[in-house]
C-alpha cells in the first residue's frame, strides 16, 4: 500500500465527505469499537434510537470505552443510559454532544475539558453514515437520499460487509475511469460507449456493453449508469428485466488502507415483493457480489500504481486524479480542481467510436 502523500494527493491524509461506518444492526446499545480516519471511535445507538460515534478513548485516563466486558458498568447494564455512554473504568458519563455529565464520585461539576470528540451521523437506508473533514466544517453537500429503499416494488438491500482493503481508496476511485479493465474482468464486450461526467463534487460513467454471462437475453446490450456523491459513496443503476441499484461504500480506516461494504436493491413487479421476489433479488445480489469480488482480488494483490501509464483507449485517468485531489485540499481550493476536472469526456476504442468515424 502506499500513502495519501505518495499519490500527491493534497495537504490532508484523509478525504472530506460523506463515509459509511457501518449498517444499521452494527449501532446497538452495545457499543462498538470501530476505527476509521486513523482514529479509534466507538459507535453506539442510544435508548431513544439515535445513534452516536465518539472517540474511543476516555480523557479521564485513557480507558477504551467499548472493549470492556467485566467491569460492573457493563454487567449491571448502565454502559448506555438514555443518550449517554458510560466509561467501564470510574464511571464517568458522556452526553450525546460528547461532554461529560455525571463523574458517580465527585462532589465537584465535571470539568469542561472532559468531553468525547464526536462526529455527526445519519442513518439512511440500513446504514450508518458519518461526515468527515479534516477542517471541522459543516457538510458541504447533502448524503444521497437512496430513495428507492423502503419503497413498494423495491426489495431492500442487504449489506455485504467485506471488510478491510490494503489498499489506497486512489485505487479504487480510478475504477471509474477504468475503461480497459472492463473487457478482462468483467467479461464486458462489444462496447458501444464509454463515457465520464465530472461534475464538481460527483462523477459519473455510462457504460453501454454486452456482457459474457450477464447481458440480457438476445445479446441486447445492456446501459449502467455509476457514479459517486463526493469520495466514497458509489451507487450504479442497471436497466434491465428487473432495474437494479446497487451501493459501494469505501471509507479509509488508516492512510492506505479502507474497509469496504457492497449492496444491491431490485425492483419487482409486485407492489409487495414476494418470498419469491426476495429469493431473486437476493441472487442479482450475489451475481452483482461476484463481479465487484473481480475488482476486489486485484485491488487486494496489486502493487500501488502512483501514475497510470496511459495509452490511447484508456478512461481519463488524469481527470479522475484532479477530481479526487478537491476533496484532500482545504474545502476553499475545492473549486480549482472541479474547474480543471469538469466536463464530459467521451474513451476511445468503442464499437463506435466517434473519431474512429471522423478518421
Ligand atoms: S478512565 Fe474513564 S472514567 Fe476514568
Ligand atoms: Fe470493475
Amino acid at each position: 500500500m502506499a500513502t495519501t502523500a505518495e499519490y500527491g494527493l493534497g495537504e490532508h491524509m484523509f478525504p472530506r465527505g460523506w463515509f459509511m461506518v457501518g449498517t444499521s444492526e452494527d449501532a446497538t446499545t452495545v457499543p462498538k469499537a470501530v476505527r476509521f480516519f486513523g482514529e479509534d471511535m466507538v459507535l453506539y445507538r442510544g435508548e431513544s434510537g439515535r445513534v452516536f460515534l465518539v472517540e474511543a478513548y476516555c480523557p479521564h485516563m485513557g480507558t477504551h470505552l467499548a472493549n470492556n466486558s467485566t467491569s460492573y458498568v457493563i454487567t449491571d447494564k448502565e454502559h448506555v443510559e438514555g443518550d449517554n455512554i458510560r466509561c467501564p473504568y470510574h464511571g464517568w458519563r458522556f452526553g450525546p454532544d460528547g461532554q461529560c455529565n455525571d463523574i458517580p464520585y465527585s462532589p465537584a461539576p465535571p470539568p469542561k475539558k472532559a468531553c468525547l470528540k464526536n462526529w455527526q451521523v445519519e442513518e439512511k437506508a440500513g446504514c450508518i453514515w458519518m461526515w468527515h473533514d479534516e477542517e471541522g466544517g459543516e457538510p458541504e453537500y447533502d448524503l444521497p437520499n437512496f430513495e428507492m429503499y423502503d419503497q413498494p416494488h423495491w426489495v431492500n438491500w442487504e449489506i455485504d460487509v467485506l471488510g478491510e482493503l490494503d489498499c489506497h481508496p486512489q485505487e479504487v476511485v480510478d475504477n471509474m475511469v477504468d475503461k480497459g479493465h472492463l473487457g478482462p474482468v468483467h467479461g464486458s464486450m462489444d462496447m458501444v460507449l464509454f463515457e465520464n461526467v465530472f461534475d464538481d463534487h460527483c462523477i459519473r460513467q455510462i457504460l453501454t456493453a454486452g456482457h459474457k454471462t450477464l447481458a440480457g437475453s438476445g445479446g441486447e446490450p445492456m446501459t449502467n449508469d455509476t457514479w459517486y456523491t463526493g469520495p466514497g459513496i458509489l451507487q450504479s443503476v442497471m436497466i434491465g428485466e428487473f432495474p437494479s441499484h446497487m451501493l459501494i461504500a469505501h471509507t479509509p480506516v488508516d492512510d492506505g488502507r479502507i474497509t469496504v461494504w457492497h449492496a444491491l436493491m431490485v425492483k419487482v413487479a409486485n407492489q409487495t415483493p414476494t418470498e419469491e421476489d426476495v429469493a431473486m433479488a437476493r441472487g442479482y445480489q450475489q451475481a452483482s457480489l461476484a463481479a465487484f469480488s473481480q475488482d476486489f482480488e486485484i485491488w487486494a494483490n496489486k502493487r500501488p500504481c502512483l501514475n497510470p501509464m496511459m495509452v490511447k483507449g484508456d478512461g481519463p485517468f488524469d481527470k479522475l486524479r484532479i477530481w479526487y485531489r478537491q476533496f484532500f485540499n482545504p474545502r476553499a481550493r475545492a473549486g480549482e480542481f472541479q474547474k480543471r476536472a469538469n466536463g464530459k469526456y467521451v474513451s476511445r476504442g468503442t464499437i463506435n467510436d466517434p473519431w474512429d468515424q471522423v478518421a
